[in-house]
């Protein structure tokens, strides 16, 4: 059977950005059982027994509670599961001193779905044919962007400017305004803080800044926190999330332990969470009602955030300490490798400039010495322009144990300084 595919259809029957190369990493595992690899790149989280135990309370509590019929055996709002909104409007309103009522909320099937709706909502042809761009103002960003929208030419990305401290090895991403275009023509603007792949948090007034851009416009700045505070609360560095007419809040809950429920919360304005909703009810009616139940009583007892910020925060936190103390030991001091500053979420990100091969090519090198890294190229979805950057790149995840780490950066500085020797000797 070989259906015949619409445009929509063959967009989204394609595998999209790092999907395509996890879908090589799983081939590599399968392909060589007796071969030990070092695994570095998952980007699902490692499950930690005290947020496992945590999910089997409030799950334990569930199914004996007299509310189980309602919450599973029934349909429920496309909204949301009315106590979980009543949780997060709660919390917010407490712990950030907003006034947000039910209108504000929605609670979706995984945060990725409200990425999905904004994009095809606000992004894409309007109805005069203008062509409305979902602006990634910062590029690298999160890969699943790529794939959220049904009409690629719609997204586009900025180049970033580079912040170096060259002595120190090390760097950061910041947007560069002179180069950021957000006007009539832009539908909603979209990133990630912090940030999947680099780790980086765009300060405040970056945000501030992108948000005052758009307003004007009645733009939607939709600002991805699936590893901000208050959970997962995967900051490394002070950050706080920011509100503000034209922004929605978007969280998940996969990184504070439950990426099988699927859950993402949208939090803004009222017009905009409607538009969100009826994409929800038309696509899938509501998000998973068990998941929503369990999630009310971690949100609502205030153990998710407080396990987020003693438990999950400091065990990556302390997987990043080990990346750079053994880069910084083992690589070479006179290479151009830099190493983006670790302020947040669960990977950490290497700029090697000049490599004088591609970062799939280094993929490829790697795998030999039994390290899987994720080639960096898939980060820089919308970026359309040439840029060698881009191929210089790899993200290593946080998720492997010490001696993991330790050991795949050892084996990852080998390679890299015989890679930049081999070169500089054919020269
Ligand atoms: C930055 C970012 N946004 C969104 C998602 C999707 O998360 P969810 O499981 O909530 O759909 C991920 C998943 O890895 C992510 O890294």
């Amino acid at each position: 059977m070989n259906p015949a595919l619409t445009q929509f259809g063959n967009r989204m029957s394609q595998l999209t950005g790092v999907r395509a190369i996890m879908k090589d990493i799983k081939q590599t595992l399968q392909a060589n059982k007796g071969q030990q690899f070092i695994n570095l790149s998952p980007g699902n989280p490692v499950i930690l027994p005290e947020v496992e135990q945590l999910w089997r309370k409030y799950t334990e509590e569930l199914l004996s509670g007299s509310d189980y019929g309602s919450v599973v055996c029934r349909y429920g709002d496309s909204q949301g599961y009315e106590s979980l909104i009543d949780a997060v409007a709660d919390d917010f309103n407490r712990r950030y001193g907003l006034s947000l009522t039910h209108q504000n909320i929605l609670i979706t099937p995984g945060s990725q779905s409200i990425y999905f709706y904004a994009a095809n909502a606000f992004g894409g042809y309007a109805k005069n044919g203008q062509l409305k761009q979902i602006v990634l103002p910062l590029s690298p960003d999160y890969t699943g962007y790529g794939g959220v929208t049904l009409i690629p030419e719609a997204l586009i990305s900025y180049k970033p400017q580079l912040d170096i401290d060259a002595s120190a090895h090390r760097f950061k991403y910041r947007p560069d305004f002179s180069q950021l275009e957000i006007n009539e023509t832009t539908g909603c603007v979209l990133f990630s803080r912090p940030c999947n792949p680099t780790g980086n948090v765009m300060t405040e007034d970056e945000v501030l800044k992108i948000a005052n851009l758009a307003a004007p416009y009645d733009v939607p700045v939709l600002i991805d926190s699936a590893y901000g505070p208050p959970f997962p609360a995967l900051n490394f560095t002070e950050m706080s999330p920011v509100f503000g007419q034209n922004i929605v809040h978007c969280m998940s809950l996969s990184k504070a332990g439950l990426p099988g429920e699927r859950i993402g919360v949208a939090i803004g304005d009222e017009k905009i969470i409607q538009v969100l909703e009826s994409f929800q009810t038309n696509m899938c009616i509501h998000s998973s009602r068990y998941g929503q139940a369990i999630a009310t009583k971690a949100i609502a007892s205030g153990a998710l955030a407080e396990l987020s910020t003693k438990v999950i925060r400091p065990y990556y936190q302390q997987k990043f300490v080990i990346v750079e103390s053994i880069l910084d030991e083992s690589m070479p001091q006179d290479l151009p490798w830099f190493l983006h500053r670790g302020e947040g979420a669960i990977f950490a990100w290497l700029w090697l400039e000049n490599l004088p091969i591609t970062d799939w090519e280094l993929y490829q090198v790697l795998k030999k010495v039994g390290v899987i890294v994720v080639p960096g190229s898939s980060f820089f979805p919308g970026l359309r322009e040439e840029w060698a950057h881009k191929n210089q790149c790899i993200r290593i995840s946080l998720t492997a144990t010490d001696a993991e780490i330790a050991e795949g950066m050892r084996r990852l500085a080998k390679v890299v300084a015989e890679i930049y020797q081999k070169s500089a000797v054919a020269i």
